[in-house]
């Protein structure tokens, strides 16, 4: 039996899935609306209930500044996250409003798969 026939119906799934899992529902959108979403909103305009809450508050980040903001430094979405150049501002706006986050060890993929489905959605909204 030769090793191409038997690997062909592999690879061939795996072209048909892996474009699929990286655009919708996958590990970038489980990421944004676990770690986010509270704040940022589902749909990124700064929608969601805790948006208010802090001061400054959670920006519409669907603005035609952001987008320029996003195409003059495309790793801004990942340096938020790394850098947090907001301080505390984000951990202490979830603790005061009781909530309760998981640490997560970050790895490469969530960055790119996080910046993938954030910048996508950024992109799609009018
Ligand atoms: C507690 C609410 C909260 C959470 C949770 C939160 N953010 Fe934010 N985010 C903010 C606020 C407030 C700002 C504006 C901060 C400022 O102007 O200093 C901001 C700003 C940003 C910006 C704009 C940064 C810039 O330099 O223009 C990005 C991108 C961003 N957040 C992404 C994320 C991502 C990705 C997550 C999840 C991993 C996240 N945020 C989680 C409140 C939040």
């Amino acid at each position: 039996m030769r090793l191409d026939k038997l690997l062909l119906p592999f690879s061939a799934a795996a072209l048909c899935f892996t474009p699929l899992y990286g655009a919708y529902g996958g590990n970038g959108e489980t990421l944004f609306v676990e770690r986010c979403a509270m704040c940022h909103g589902t749909d990124a305009k700064g929608s969601g209930p805790l948006a208010g809450k802090s001061n400054p508050p959670t920006p519409d980040l669907t603005t035609p500044a952001f987008r320029k903001r996003l195409a003059d430094y495309p790793g801004v979405i990942v340096s938020s996250v790394i850098l947090r150049p907001n301080g505390d501002l984000i951990p202490r706006t979830l603790k005061e409003n009781g909530y309760r986050l998981p640490p997560h060890a970050w790895t490469v993929k969530d960055f790119r798969d996080l910046n993938e489905h954030l910048s996508g959605m950024i992109h799609k909204s009018k």
